[in-house]
């Protein structure tokens, strides 16, 4: 590659996710030199960081041109909505992820749930209210269960699936009277109830082309066998089986595809990742929602099965030629456990040192979370979900084995994890989990 192709990255974020993009930056031929903002314990130990708050469009901009950056990979949704790659774009500075009206395509369920009905994408049939009593007085008509979501970002807690009348009108009511999600849930999305099995896709775009990444599977709840309260994701592993080749051609015909093609039609020239949520129910897969970023943990699943150049995939979506590089993917399996505190999600303990292995084997992966380093250099857990621990293997029941084996090695005092990432394919494989 000749000089012109040299990049110098700056990741925005600070999770597991940007830990694995910035190693796929450091691995990457097309790159120089690699920074991020603001970081974790993990990414400092392999490259430059800046304290610049995620949300600090003018500073990461800044930032941006002061380091003679020329590509930005931006991680978390919340830049994304407060326009910091428009913010990047006006200075001249190519970046990896939608402007903020591509953002609002996770940033507020009622502008999708309109675009999905618009263009006849299949999803759960909704309406919106921005009026208590208007609401209520719907619910008073609506079958249970019946699902209740705040419009705009919530952190994931903004979605009520009620099963009772009160449930509902509790969940309505801390939206529309208590400001529970402060303006977020100022408009909230009343839908009808979905049955099936959810799972989701991670779409690379650039305008009206698109990649399909490998499936992934998730495990949101805190508890094994699914119990416990939701979190932002306890594990995750790739492929997901669930999700067969015909399955895929759907999702993609009925789904990607349109999807994709009425954002265009929008007028938003959506250049990053589309992760759509999708339950499978007995009339064909329906979307859930969109989200306008990597998902978390997924990407920690999916950036290391990559045989294409993760990075390469970022910049031409970034730069319009996305249909120029094509995707391969690696035969191997992918499993990633994260490493929380205990007590996420609720309250949970900060601050405490972590002995970490000296080295992991090949193709396994200590990704690191809500980490930073104290002032005597240590790593130190800083955050709920503090590691992700990803392994490679040539099953899923290898790779599974090879990441707990990281997870052991791993040692903080409030450790906690879920041993069953992976068990239920293991269990419909015939494998011991
Ligand atoms: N229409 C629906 N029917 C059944 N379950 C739903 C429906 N919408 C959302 N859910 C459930 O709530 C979860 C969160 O909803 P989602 O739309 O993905 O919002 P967010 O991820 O922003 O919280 C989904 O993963 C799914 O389990
Ligand atoms: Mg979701």
């Amino acid at each position: 590659m000749s000089s012109a192709t040299s990049l110098k990255v700056l990741v925005v974020g600070s999770g597991g996710r940007e830990h694995t993009l910035v190693a796929a930056c450091l691995a990457s031929p097309l790159v120089g030199e690699v920074i991020a903002a603001p970081g974790n314990g993990g990414i400092a130990a392999v490259c430059p960081c800046f304290p610049v708050s995620v949300d600090d469009v003018i500073g990461m901009t800044e930032l941006a041109r002061r380091e003679g950056v020329n590509f930005v990979v931006v991680g978390p949704e919340v830049p994304l909505s407060l326009g910091l790659v428009d913010s990047l774009l006006e200075a001249g500075i190519p970046a990896f992820g939608p402007k903020a009206d591509g953002a609002r395509l996770e940033a507020s369920k009622i502008f999708t749930k309109r675009l999905l009905l618009e263009n006849k994408i299949p999803t759960a049939l909704a309406a919106e209210f921005d009026r208590l009593d208007a609401a209520l007085d719907y619910l008073g008509t609506a079958a249970l269960p019946i699902v209740i979501k705040a419009d705009g970002l919530a952190a994931g807690k903004g979605v009520v699936v009620a099963t009772s009348a009160e449930e509902a009108e509790a969940a309505v009511r801390s939206m529309l009277e208590n400001k529970l999600f402060g303006e977020s849930g100022d408009r909230v999305l009343i839908e009808e109830c979905l049955v099936g099995e959810e799972t989701s896709i991670h779409l690379v775009v650039s305008g009206r082309d698109f990649v399909v990444l490998p499936t992934s599977q998730d495990h949101k709840r805190a508890g094994e066998n699914d119990t416990g309260p939701n979190t932002g994701g306890m594990g995750a592993y790739s492929p997901a089986e669930v999700v067969d080749d015909a399955l895929m051609r759907r999702i993609v015909s009925e789904i990607a595809r349109p999807s994709v093609d009425a954002i265009a039609a929008a007028g938003i020239d959506f250049r990053g990742v589309l992760y759509i949520g999708i339950m499978i129910t007995r009339d064909g897969p329906k979307v859930l929602e969109f989200n306008t970023r990597f998902g978390d943990p997924e990407t920690q699943v999916l950036v290391p099965r990559l045989a294409t150049d993760p990075v390469a995939l970022m910049h031409a979506a970034a730069l319009g030629t996305l249909s120029s590089v094509p995707l391969e993917v690696k035969p191997d399996y992918a499993c990633c456990v994260v490493l929380a505190a205990a007590g996420y999600p609720g309250a949970y303990a900060r601050g405490e040192v972590v002995e970490l292995p000296p080295s992991v084997g090949p193709d396994e992966f200590l990704f690191h979370a809500g980490t930073r380093l104290d002032d005597s250099g240590r790593v130190v857990t800083a955050g709920g979900r503090v590691f992700g621990a990803t392994a490679l293997g040539s099953t899923l029941a290898e790779a599974t084995r090879k990441a707990y084996g990281v997870c052991d090695r791993v040692k903080f005092a409030s450790k906690f994890l879920r041993r069953d990432i992976g068990a239920r394919q293991l269990r419909r494989d015939g494998q011991p989990s």
